[in-house]
């Protein structure tokens, strides 16, 4: 653990007062905040934090699905120091560029999924999305369709908070009162067979259905109407919902068939998650393009990346051709200390097998989530790699276990109304793995 700082010498009243009076929290209850107050972090160790009372916690959701790395991992700082001492920024507009971004590139082009060989930065998996989103446009004024607007997504699908990446978004909570989805979106149901399976029905017959639906939607708005359908390999905020068997199989023939681009959201899938470097393998996806932020960096800089085929970007070539210039690009895009620590990521993962040690725990963390779910509050136990959910027969309790967790130094998260998620670093051992599931199972007494 860092020694920079002591518990003590945080000035906890004060901290307090000024996130009471100043600091406007992210996806935060905002008027209850006001009565409960902070809770604030100091520093992290390998896959624990400490806030600053002194109070240890495991960190069972990697921060925000992100930190595959950890909290505390040296390479990451140095990569980050080397490069604001060498070149702290640099723009990448007009053709201008630097070494971290162009070879970050490369780098990402030689491990995407096949045939993804372009890549476009941004800063926030909402960019990225909201890039895809502009580049599917974009893709389509190239044809010569530009009424081809229409994007399709699911129920329970998260893509972000900006507003295209919120209209594709599925949950109810993003839109209230936002003013969104816009109405380019237009929503699909959820694969989640739990949930939306019928009496009686199988899977395979419940993903036949999604695929009928998905035909009978081209139909009604004509597939000259319709850019684009996004989804996650395996669905994360929306509630840890692994795809219903045949789903993406029966699916994605439909998309080829009436030309619509498929864009694969990776934000949280990608770099290993699920047990393979790409959701998109471990789901036999074809992305046009692929999503993808959070582990690239470990979470330690903010990045993220839009892959694109070589169709996609051939279009949006020949578009930008004829209007003599590119509308589109962020003062951050493959911000060069983002970049560096990107590529030191990459460099880790080829060096320590992250992937292989993945392969490794991941069968016993899943085989300790499902002993999580027989107990009888349970409805179902979910999960693939190092993401895992416990979906809630009593909805309220997914809430109620992630505060039980944390009183006993777990941080797990509820989502998608129902769900307790567990995706932790993709470091963590074995032994932290059955810690985990020890303090959750303490946590659950609450259930009875
Ligand atoms: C699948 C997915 N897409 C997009 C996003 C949005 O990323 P950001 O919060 O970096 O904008 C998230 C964030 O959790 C995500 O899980």
């Amino acid at each position: 653990m860092s020694t920079h700082k002591t518990s003590a010498e945080f000035d906890r009243a004060s901290l307090v007062q000024a996130d009471l009076a100043h600091f406007v929290h992210p996806q935060t209850d905002l008027a209850a905040h006001a009565d409960t107050g902070p809770l604030v972090i100091a520093r992290g160790d390998g896959v624990f934090v400490e806030d600053i009372d002194g109070n240890r916690y495991l960190e069972g959701m990697a921060g925000l699905w992100c930190t595959g790395l950890g909290f505390s991992e040296p390479r990451l700082v140095e990569a980050a120091r080397r490069q604001l001492e060498i070149l702290p920024y640099y723009q990448s507009f007009a053709g201008r560029g630097h070494e971290a971004g162009i070879r970050l590139a490369d780098e990402l082009a030689a491990i995407a999924p096949a045939g993804l060989r372009h890549v476009f930065f941004a800063s926030s998996g909402s960019e990225a999305n909201d890039s895809a989103i502009k580049f599917a446009w974009y893709y389509w004024a190239a044809q010569g369709a530009p009424q081809r607007t229409t994007i399709l997504a699911r129920r329970r699908a998260y893509h972000g908070v900006t507003i295209g990446s919120a209209s594709l978004t599925g949950l109810p909570m993003m839109h209230g009162g936002f003013n969104v989805p816009r109405p380019f979106a237009r929503h699909l149901t959820a694969p989640h067979f739990v949930a939306e399976g019928r009496e009686g029905e199988s899977e395979e017959a419940f993903s036949a259905r999604l695929a009928g639906e998905l035909e009978e939607t081209i139909e009604s708005l004509g597939a000259a109407s319709i850019a684009a359908f996004i989804a996650e390999p395996v669905i994360g905020a929306g509630g840890v919902i692994l795809p219903p068997k045949g789903y993406f199989a029966a699916i994605q023939p439909i998309l080829k068939r009436h030309g619509i681009l498929f864009i694969v959201d990776e934000v949280i899938t990608g770099l290993g998650r699920l047990g393979t470097m790409w959701g998109s393998e471990s789901h036999d996806l074809a992305p046009d393009m692929l999503t993808c932020a959070k582990m690239l960096t470990s979470a330690y800089q903010p990045l993220s990346a839009v892959m694109l085929s070589s169709d996609v970007h051939t279009a949006i070539v020949s578009e930008s051709g004829r209007r003599k210039g590119f509308g589109h690009g962020f003062t951050y895009s493959a911000h060069p200390v983002a970049a560096a620590v990107a590529r030191e990521v990459l460099a880790i993962y080829r060096e320590r097998d992250i992937i292989g040690h993945v392969g490794r725990v991941a069968p016993g963390f899943q085989r300790l989530l499902q002993q999580a779910g027989q107990h009888p509050g349970v409805r179902e136990a979910r999960g693939q790699g190092l993401i895992g959910g416990l979906e809630m027969r009593e909805p309220a309790n997914a809430a109620r276990l992630q505060s039980a967790a944390q009183a006993e130094g777990l941080f797990v998260r509820a989502v998608g109304g129902d769900v307790l998620a567990i995706c932790p670093p993709l470091i963590i051992t074995e032994a932290e793995i059955t810690e985990l599931f020890e303090r959750l199972g303490r946590a659950m007494a609450f259930l009875g």
